[in-house]
């Protein structure tokens, strides 16, 4: 065994999903890695003890605090002076759109692919101070062209802000070329990197990028509740702090001005999260010990055999980019037939109907076992036009088989039993309580791998 197999193998060890479920990330979370998750019980379970504030634990805390920030900003290329620890990379974005000082007419350029909370906080900058949101369409691969881009830009845009790697489509965005337009056109750039940290090489040097935000519950396999900002040194003082108080901010006893630290730490106010970011620290540790560029390689792999492996379904079809090596982790797909139709005729009876796809074609062997890979799980996302994320969980624990609602039912009415379960066709319904050998095996290959 090679060392980075050993290291993998003890990280997979620390997967602990158990033989009762099988996982989708469907781009939505990871489940933590068991080092993420340790670091943030062993230090609540201290201050169970103790209480949070015991001089000798709080100093020791708020030390561990700020190496876990350089190791952090080291992971993504940068300064730990121009790294924020926030709570989410919705927060993250929310943080570089409120500090930035708007005038009416200012324009923003995001693409048409653009998750939610890369969306609405411009909107509603468009709604209070008059900005212009300038959309980029991604075309039906959803990989952005430069040229567009540059085309998009005018003597009034102020801001290119994109996903670079995108929840909807799986598309790895050539995000570097964009901010480089960006740039040579004298305007900023954001990159959203919730779903890329961990899975891929991020940071500053990589992308020549202003602004860097993500969260860490995703391909980093942090906890919830933590995320991140990263400020280019000379722009933090261009963002007035959306979140002001102690921590991060003093009264100047003389003139009363509000004072803020010159580093990122400017833009976190109040006590910090410090369950999330120990959870944070160790899963930059993980990864950093695993090499970002191995787990790229890695993920780029798997997303290749499941892509292959999706279009050799009867019926499936794959949306996204058209180049595999454009995708990562992230495999937006339909597919039409019953899983009752097992036969050749009927899969492509089903493959050449134009009715909406409801289900996946079944395969009557059971899942083999996958490789060992311990690290970030390939992601099956439903349809750009759908929304995207369910937990499937095989066990009738949570889900009664007396209810008969679909997770989207359950949703509406104020009752979710799946976390984030919004799609699921009316087979998945029926099949949901079928133990995981009955499942198709691309379901079983990409959780377990
Ligand atoms: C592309 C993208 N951007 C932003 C977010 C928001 O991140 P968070 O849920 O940490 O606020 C997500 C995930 O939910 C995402 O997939």
């Amino acid at each position: 065994m090679t060392d980075w197999q050993t290291r993998q193998t003890a990280h997979r060890a620390g997967t602990a999903l158990g033989d009762e479920h099988l996982y989708f990330d469907t781009a939505a979370a990871a489940p933590p890695s068991a080092a993420a998750v340790e670091a943030a019980v062993e230090y609540l379970g201290q201050t169970s003890r103790t209480g949070p504030y015991l001089p000798s634990l709080r100093s020791a805390v708020y030390t561990r605090v700020e190496k876990i920030r350089a190791e952090v900003a080291a992971f993504v290329q940068a300064a730990p002076e121009e790294l924020a620890f926030t709570r989410n990379g919705t927060e993250s974005i929310c943080l570089v759109a409120r500090g930035l000082r708007w005038r009416a007419g200012d324009e923003i350029v995001v693409p048409d692919t653009e998750m939610l909370s890369n969306i609405a906080i411009w909107r509603l900058l468009e709604q209070e101070v008059g900005v212009r949101v300038v959309t980029v369409e991604g075309g039906h691969t959803g990989v952005l062209d430069p040229a567009r881009v540059r085309d998009a830009i005018t003597d009034r845009t102020r801001l290119v802000t994109f996903a670079a790697l995108s929840n909807v489509t799986g598309a790895v965005q050539p995000v570097r070329e964009i901010c480089e337009v960006a740039a040579q056109h004298g305007v900023l750039s954001h990159v959203n990197a919730a779903q890329a940290l961990g899975m891929m090489p991020v940071g500053f040097e990589e992308w020549r990028c202003d602004f860097i935000s993500a969260c860490s519950r995703k391909g980093l396999r942090g906890i919830e509740g933590s995320g991140i900002l990263a400020v280019r040194e000379h722009l933090l003082e261009s963002l007035t702090p959306t979140l002001v108080g102690w921590w991060n901010a003093s009264v100047d006893e003389s003139s009363g001005e509000i004072r803020f630290p010159h580093s990122a730490r400017r833009f976190e106010a109040g006590s910090p999260n410090v369950p999330a970011i120990l959870a944070l620290g160790a899963a930059v540790e993980t990864a950093a010990g695993l090499g970002i560029e191995a787990i790229h390689d890695r993920v780029r792999e798997l997303t290749r055999h499941a892509a292959n492996r999706l279009r050799s379904i009867p019926g499936a079809q794959l949306y996204g980019p058209d180049d595999d090596s454009n995708r990562l982790g992230i495999l937006p797909s339909t597919s039409t037939g019953s899983t009752r139709a097992n036969s050749p005729s009927r899969s492509s009876a089903a493959a050449s109907s134009s009715r909406p796809a409801t289900s996946w074609p079944r395969r009557s062997s059971p899942p083999t076992a996958s490789s060992a890979w311990p690290g970030p799980r390939c992601t099956i996302s439903t349809p750009p036009t759908r929304s995207t994320a369910w937990f499937w969980r095989s066990t009738q624990r949570e889900e009664p088989a007396n209810d008969p609602r679909t997770p989207n039912e359950q949703l509406q009415e104020g009752r979710p039993r799946l976390s984030r379960a919004r799609v699921r066709p009316a087979a998945h319904r029926a099949r949901r309580h079928q133990p995981p050998s009955a499942l198709h095996p691309l379901r079983g290959r990409l959780l377990l791998v």
